[in-house]
């Protein structure tokens, strides 16, 4: 396969191409795609602006990439196996000559629908392969897709709809979740009573469940393909032109909706994929994220068809009907290569061995793992139970920002060390600074990491909003991008993720702004404000700890009662993913003398430890920190 790295030697030497040349390393392995016109520039940066760009004048679709470039070769090939929700429904095998079609026709009906080139397209869907064909339209007639979780509220739907300035969305009925059924539709009803851009809306059937259609704007999926031809062409697209805007959760304000272009997105993601999970011809690939974070979208709807893989896609929920369902997918598939997320497996881990035993688990090669830092515990028990012993597990950090994986091991080359990303991909310069920004050189130091100089996934910008994405990237260390995270550079040269150093938390893999979480309860109109900490929770990695202050008309409620209520709250406004894990209330949040929560003090006891609370005699009401403390059962 070209460009793939089959030692550590080979590692290493492509790992300084890289950095010595990297316009020349880039645009060899850019070399292998399929180019409408090759570029005339590889790359032209500036941090500051931030202007990044890549394969300069260069024009492509990623879909002739995907389709085209290889269907000679692979278009018998299955490219999606779809198992259901559901083990007594049967699953799918999709070749991509049959994916190809589905992707073409559904791209007809998009733009009969009034689509063009240069529209944004909400997605908001069910684990199904209707999903990625919908992805894959949207690219093909060079619309820009942006893909909203289906655990999202009605809120976060419209509110991602509307920055956006989406014109069509496509949903289903509803979406099959473990015992649950999410009426995907009845919620997008109710996030577009507030989006007038929304023309069409185009649903799929999936639970037939009970729905009304709107006339004029709603569609449903089958229909129109009825009466859709099957051949598209694809669009002439420029390297730079957008590919898709994914919104995510940073420290301040409403999620932002991070911009990927096309050609350096495309070639990185199939780079990555090939080489850290060392994908061969043959090699079934199971990922066990969804389609609305960055992970189902890189190496989901992306890299595994732009290498010719085939991927597995799962429409349910590790736990059911049973905590082995995972591990049964996986002997039923014969699944070689399987990613998940730390969280799943510290609840698999939970669950106890009986049901990992029943399963043979023989055809894996590599596992992997993404979205937090993986415990010691968790690794060992995924690499003795589920690897038994043999397959090498890929720890790959990186962020809806990167586009692709930045610190991971290579399956099999790279030597692991439990909870250790290792060391950083080709192309990837890291830098780590102190809080003042001056580098911390050599091996054993520690500090916040950033990125010293552009690769070809990186984000552009925030959509709708250059100026943020200066500031929240490119701003807190001059001339270098600033991940958000903390790190360590242990002895060996090698890198473990230390976590958030913003106010960012991770929950379950997700990441949740501090600020995002508290403006939903504070949306409750009973509290009058509240402040949000992350706390270690032993499955989800971190949980969310939330004080609350309640008006004195709430005071007098049942405690328990309002507590569901703000809970309720937040569900509606964000999404049960965003829902605390624990609600204290008192009568007010400690504040320094300008009126700033100190959240040091509230993080301190949401982790349990009030040993060193710092000085608080220099807090406005020091009092508050005695309530909150026997509140909280100290
Ligand atoms: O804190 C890091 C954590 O997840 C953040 C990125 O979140 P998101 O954009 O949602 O993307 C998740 C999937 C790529 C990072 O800033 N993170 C991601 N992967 C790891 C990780 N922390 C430790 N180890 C990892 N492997």
């Amino acid at each position: 396969m070209p460009n793939q790295i089959n030692s550590l030697y080979e590692y290493l030497e492509a790992y300084k191409k890289s950095t010595e040349n990297p316009e020349e390393f880039w645009g060899n392995i850019a070399e292998s795609f399929y180019w409408r016109k090759k570029w005339d520039k590889v790359l032209e940066w500036n941090f500051d602006e931030p202007n990044i760009q890549w394969f300069i004048n260069g024009k492509l679709n990623i879909t002739e990439n995907i389709f085209e470039r290889n269907l000679a070769d692979f278009g018998n090939q299955t490219a999606i196996i779809w198992e259901s929700n559901s083990p007594d429904e049967p699953s799918q095998h999709i070749s991509y000559n049959e994916l190809f079609k589905k992707v073409t026709q559904f791209a007809n009906v998009l733009k009969n629908q009034g689509a063009k080139k240069g529209d944004r397209i909400a997605i908001y869907m069910p684990m199904v392969p209707e999903a990625v064909v919908a992805m894959l339209a949207c690219a093909r007639i060079g619309a820009i897709h942006s893909v909203v979780f289906g655990g999202f509220s009605a809120q976060s739907l419209s509110d991602r709809i509307i920055d956006a300035e989406a014109n069509i969305l496509i949903t289903a009925d509803g979406a099959y979740r473990g015992a649950k059924t999410i009426s995907l539709k009845n919620i997008a009803d109710e996030a577009l009573e507030k989006c007038p851009s929304i023309q069409k809306c185009i649903v799929l059937e999936r639970t037939k469940e009970n729905i009304t259609m709107k006339k004029e704007r709603d569609i449903w999926w089958h229909e129109a393909l009825a009466t859709a031809q099957i051949e598209c062409k694809a669009e002439e697209m420029d390297s730079e032109d957008m590919l898709f805007i994914l919104y995510t959760s940073g420290s301040t304000g409403k999620p932002k909706g991070v911009v990927h272009t096309i050609a350096g997105y495309m070639i990185y993601t199939e780079y990555t994929f090939k080489n850290v999970f060392q994908y061969h011809k043959n090699d079934i690939y199971f990922c066990t994220a969804d389609v609305g974070w960055i992970t189902g979208h890189s190496y989901i709807a992306y890299a595994p068809l732009l290498a010719s893989g085939t991927l597995l896609m799962y429409e349910g929920v590790p736990n059911y009907p049973h905590a082995g369902r995972f591990w049964e997918i996986i002997d039923k598939h014969k699944v070689t290569h399987f990613y998940t997320a730390p969280t799943a497996i510290r609840a698999l881990m939970a669950t106890g061995l009986e049901h990992v035993k029943p399963y043979q688990l023989d055809t894996l090669k590599v596992l992997g793992t993404v979205g937090e830092p993986i415990n010691a515990e968790a690794w060992h028990w995924y690499h003795a139970h589920i690897g038994k012993g043999k397959c090498p597990i890929v720890d790959t950090w990186w962020q809806t920002e990167t586009g692709g994986m930045m610190i991971s091991p290579l399956a099999g080359i790279t030597p692991t060390k439990p909870t250790y990303a290792t060391l950083p991909l080709p192309g990837v310069q890291l830098m780590i600074v102190d809080t003042e920004g001056k580098e911390l050189k050599g091996n054993g130091v520690e500090g916040n990491l950033c990125i010293k100089f552009p690769f070809p996934s990186m984000l552009r910008t925030t959509y709708g909003d250059h100026e943020r994405c200066k500031q929240t990237y490119f701003s807190t260390y001059k001339g270098l991008y600033f991940t958000g995270d903390g790190v360590k550079r242990d002895e060996d040269g090698y890198y473990r993720i230390l976590g958030r150093v913003d106010d960012v938390i991770n929950v379950s893999g997700h990441r949740l702004g501090t600020a995002e979480v508290e403006n939903a309860i504070n949306e409750h109109p009973l509290v009058n404000e509240s402040a949000v900490v992350g706390y270690p929770h032993d499955i989800k990695g971190q949980g969310i700890y939330a004080f609350v202050v309640l008006e004195k008309d709430g005071q007098t409620h049942e405690k328990d009662a309002m507590k569901a209520s703000i809970i309720s709250t937040v569900n509606k406004i964000i999404g049960a993913i965003a829902k605390p894990d624990k609600i204290l209330l008192c009568s007010g949040l400690p504040k320094t003398r300008s009126g700033k929560i100190m959240r040091r003090i509230l993080r301190k006891i949401a982790e349990g430890d009030i040993s060193n609370l710092g000085d608080i005699t220099t807090l406005l009401n020091p009092e508050i920190v005695e309530e909150i403390k026997k509140e909280a059962g100290f």
